[in-house]
């Protein structure tokens, strides 16, 4: 059988459904099989921990997560009483979500998205910035996610790397999806790139070693600030 689609049709849904890895990005160079970089499932079923807690602190509602996993994030923000959204193309992450109470959709960040250019917050946890493999191309998709004056909080790698890369989804039994490209940004890469796609950097902090970033979309009458989204029917 052919490997299947990222996140959708390979262990991801499998572990996702378990609550628990061990769950892999693999590296690939040149079809051959290199590093593995572990993806924490285990801590992304389980509920927010402090350094979540001091993303969640920050967010304003309407929150979009971006790439929202099983959702411990939207349903703690539900939770809260603020509107949140999950996106995410794995079934399975979706399912979870729904399944604590939060909100999700099954949808690509680069497909038509309810509520564009009038979320307040966009989140983009756990290596997310990854999404797609061109940082520039998702940076600047969220900025026009984001209302004028609103804000992405963003996790970095922990290591000062700047990393375009092919990977694919495995578990400790080699069991694989297809290949896709990821990316892999430090604070230093992540700030730049964001710069580099209109967003200006507020904020930087570290909570048990899991370096973030806050970023604002120039307000109105910034000269920055660009034209405002035009705001059709939401698309639920
Ligand atoms: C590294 S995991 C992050 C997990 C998540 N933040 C959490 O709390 O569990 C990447 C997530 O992004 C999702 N994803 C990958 N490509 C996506 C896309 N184009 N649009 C939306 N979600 C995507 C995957 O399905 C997966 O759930």
């Amino acid at each position: 059988m052919p490997p299947g689609e990222p996140w959708t049709d390979d262990p991801y849904a499998h572990a996702l459904r378990a609550g628990r890895g061990p769950l892999y990005l693999r590296r690939m160079c040149q079809g051959t099989r290199q590093e593995l970089l572990l993806l924490d499932v285990e801590r992304w079923c389980a509920a927010p921990d402090a350094a979540d807690t001091s993303v969640l602190r920050r967010c304003t509602g309407p929150v979009l997560d971006v790439g929202c996993g099983p959702g411990r994030l939207v349903a703690a923000l539900a939770a809260r009483g603020l509107p949140a959204l999950g996106v995410d193309v794995s079934p399975a992450a979706v399912a979870r979500t729904r399944s604590l109470g939060g909100s999700a959709l099954r949808r690509s960040v680069f497909d038509r998205l309810p509520k564009e250019g009038r979320w307040d917050t966009v989140l983009l946890m756990d290596g997310n910035v990854g999404i797609g493999g061109d940082p520039a191309v998702l940076l600047a998709r969220l900025r026009d996610l984001v209302r004028p004056g609103g804000r992405l909080l963003a996790e970095a790698a922990p290591q000062d790397v700047d990393e375009r890369l092919t990977v694919r989804v495995e578990d400790a039994h080699g069991r694989h999806g297809r290949p896709f490209a990821w990316a892999r940004l430090g604070t230093t890469a992540l700030a730049r790139a964001a710069e580099a796609t209109g967003w200006i950097l507020t904020g930087r902090w570290t909570a048990d070693g899991r370096p973030f970033v806050e970023l604002h979309r120039p307000g109105p009458g910034h000269p920055d600030a660009g034209p405002t989204a035009t705001e059709g029917p939401d698309h639920r």
